[in-house]
């Protein structure tokens, strides 16, 4: 009896040090200690012994099952260190891949986001989950506005809506900051799109926002301008055509002068000689009052400049779905370090 239960010990041993992963130590267990194990069965037939031979088989079973537990746990720990060292990041390594690189879109931002600061606007941010208030009804866009359908959008469980726009943070910002305000809001915006080469369903705009005493439509060409001035490193021809939005009030499309023809009409233009770059306009008393301004002291602009669209005439990208695609191949054909 003792020679089996050694052997039992020996080979016991001998598997769980070759096993290669903690499902193959549990099965181990169950066969060596579990309840249909020899040892087990051993046990149990105790009964049938001498009290001379309980005495010493008792003592060994119990020696060898605890053995081969403590074996069993000292494996299970031996194979997760391995795995976590293996996981683990080593700093001192020297780097082998190529730099981390911002997205396009980032880039962009951060461009934009200077320039304006330069010009005395604060950087604020709003939620990506907004409140339909804000992100509509606060924007002179009440519930049966026929300019929803402008925007077909995602909604929450709790009426929540991915916003559909960065418009909702100059609510926010009026709500927060009160008048005079003079405000940038660049971010991620969500609208319901069929996916293509030119459509996405994530997006990045950046807000402006002006608010100030007697502020007329020349200040806001005269901002535009300087704005684009530095953003594409020289002069800009812009006009300003009608557009309709609910919460400015006139509302425009403003148009620059295209850079690549200068006005001469080229495939970029559509030969036009304009490309259409940002909607804007006067802010709507209205948007002013809810949000607790007096309009009758303080009036403001506003515009909206698609960021994703930006990023993609600069780096010349002709499918707007591989800025969200994380693909790193994406990145470094553009050499953006
Ligand atoms: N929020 C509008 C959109 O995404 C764009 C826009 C238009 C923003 C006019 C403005 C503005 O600030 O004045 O369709």
């Amino acid at each position: 009896m003792e020679e089996k239960l050694n052997k039992i010990l020996e080979d016991g041993k001998k598997e769980i040090s070759n096993s290669k992963d903690e499902q193959a130590l549990l099965k181990l267990k169950s066969i060596y200690i579990g309840k249909d194990s020899e040892i087990t069965k051993i046990m149990k037939n105790m009964k049938e012994l001498s009290i001379e031979e309980k005495k010493i088989v008792g003592s060994l079973t119990n020696k060898i099952k605890n053995e081969l537990e403590k074996c069993i746990k000292a494996k299970i720990g031996e194979l997760s260190s391995n795995v976590i060292s293996k996981k683990t990041f080593d700093h001192t390594l020297p780097v082998t891949d190529s730099k981390g690189s911002l997205s396009p879109v980032t880039i962009v931002a951060n461009e934009v986001a200077d320039v304006l600061k330069k010009m005395g606007f604060i950087i604020v941010s709003g939620p990506e989950m907004e409140d339909e208030y804000r992100n509509f009804e606060a924007l002179n866009v009440s519930k049966d506005h026929p300019a929803r359908d402008m925007q077909d959008t995602y909604w929450t469980d709790e009426a929540k809506v991915l916003r559909t726009h960065t418009s909702p943070v100059q609510v926010r910002s009026m709500e927060k900051y009160g008048a005079p305000l003079r405000i940038a809001a660049p971010g991620r915006c969500f609208r319901n799109e069929d996916l293509d080469a030119s459509h996405e369903n994530t997006f990045f705009q950046v807000e402006g926002m002006v608010i100030d005493k007697e502020v007329s439509i020349s200040n806001l060409i005269y901002v535009m301008k300087n704005i684009l001035k530095e953003i594409y490193k020289s002069d800009v021809e812009v006009r300003l055509r009608p557009g309709f939005f609910p919460f400015v009030e006139p509302g425009f499309e403003l148009d620059i002068k295209c850079l690549i023809c200068n006005g001469n009409g080229c495939s970029r233009c559509k030969n036009s000689g304009w490309i259409e770059l940002c909607p804007c306009g006067m802010i709507h008393p209205e948007v002013l009052r809810m949000s607790g301004i007096d309009n009758t002291v303080y009036s403001g602009f506003a515009f909206g400049i698609g960021l994703t669209r930006m990023a993609m005439m600069k780096y010349k990208i002709n499918d707007i779905r591989m800025l969200n695609s994380g693909d790193i191949r994406s990145l470094k054909q553009f050499g953006i370090e």
